[in-house]
C-alpha cells in the first residue's frame, strides 16, 4: 500500500471502526453537506465522496448529485449503491476534469485536503473555480490543522462513539489503528495540515472570497470548514 487513494480502497476496519461507526458518520456529515444545498435544483459535486453510505439524503435535497471518488472498489460500490438513483452520477477525477466550466452551483471537498500535497490542493482549487457557477458556493470541510491533531481526532472520536452507541468498538479501533497501514503510511507519504490562515490564502489565490464557517461539518469540531466564493473579475 503506497498511497491514500490504495489505502482507502482496501476493504478495511480502521478508519471505521464498524459498520454502525461508518454510517453514522456518513448520515451526519450528509445532513450537515445538505445543510449547504441553496436550491432544490442545484447541481452538486462531492469531491472524494468515499463510501457516502447517506448520499441520498443529499440527494434528495438537490436538483443532482455527482460522487467523484478515485478508489476504483469504492467507487464500484458507489455506483452499485447507487444505480437505481436517477439523480446521483459516480465518475472518476478525470472525468471531471473534463467536464464544462460553470457545471455546478455547490462543490464539497469533506476530509480530503489532508491526504493531498499542497500543489495537488491548489489544482483542485483551481479546477473548483472552473467548474463552479459565478453564485456557486465552494465547501472544503475537516481541513486539519496543525499541532495534536491525531489526539484531538482520538478524542472526538471517543466521544463520537459514546454517543452513538459504539464506544467500545472506537477503543478497539483506536489500537488497531495504532498498528495499521493508516500510520505507516502517515510516517511515509505524510497528511497535510493547515492553519486557518493558510486555507484562506490558497482560497484567494485560486479566485475565491472565504470565510471559516462557524462549524465543522462532521463530528470533529477542532477541524475546520471553509466556505469559498468566485470572485469575479473587473
Ligand atoms: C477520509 S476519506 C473522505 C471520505 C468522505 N468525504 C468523508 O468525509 O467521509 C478520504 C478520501 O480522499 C480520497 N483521496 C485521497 N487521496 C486522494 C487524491 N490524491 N486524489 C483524490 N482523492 C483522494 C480517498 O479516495 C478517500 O475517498
Amino acid at each position: 500500500m503506497t498511497n491514500w487513494v490504495s489505502f482507502y480502497d482496501f476493504k478495511h476496519s480502521v478508519i471505521y471502526v464498524n459498520e454502525r461507526h461508518r454510517d453514522v458518520h456518513y448520515r451526519k456529515i450528509a445532513q450537515d453537506i445538505a445543510a449547504y444545498v441553496p436550491s432544490p435544483a442545484a447541481r452538486m459535486l462531492d469531491y472524494g465522496s468515499g463510501e457516502a453510505t447517506s448520499a441520498d439524503l443529499i440527494a434528495a435535497a438537490c436538483g443532482h448529485l455527482t460522487l467523484v471518488e478515485a478508489a476504483p472498489h469504492v467507487r464500484a460500490s458507489l455506483a452499485q449503491r447507487y444505480a437505481a438513483n436517477p439523480k446521483v452520477a459516480v465518475v472518476r477525477p478525470e472525468q471531471v476534469e473534463a467536464m464544462p466550466e460553470a457545471s455546478f452551483d455547490l462543490i464539497v471537498m469533506h476530509s480530503v485536503a489532508q491526504y493531498l500535497t499542497a500543489h495537488q490542493l491548489d489544482e483542485i482549487l483551481a479546477l473548483f473555480r472552473r467548474l463552479l457557477k459565478p453564485d456557486g458556493l465552494v465547501v472544503l470541510g475537516d481541513v486539519v490543522p496543525p499541532h495534536l491533531a491525531a489526539p484531538y481526532a482520538a478524542l472526538a472520536l471517543l466521544r463520537f462513539g459514546a454517543q452513538n452507541g459504539f464506544l467500545g468498538a472506537a477503543v478497539l479501533g483506536l489500537i488497531r489503528i495504532f498498528f495499521s497501514d493508516y500510520m505507516r503510511l502517515r510516517k511515509t507519504t505524510g497528511l497535510s495540515h493547515y492553519e486557518e490562515g493558510e486555507i484562506l490564502t490558497r482560497l484567494k489565490v485560486a479566485g475565491f472570497m472565504a470565510a471559516r464557517a462557524e462549524e465543522n461539518i462532521g463530528h470533529n469540531q477542532r477541524r475546520m470548514t471553509f466556505v469559498a466564493r468566485p470572485v469575479t473579475p473587473g
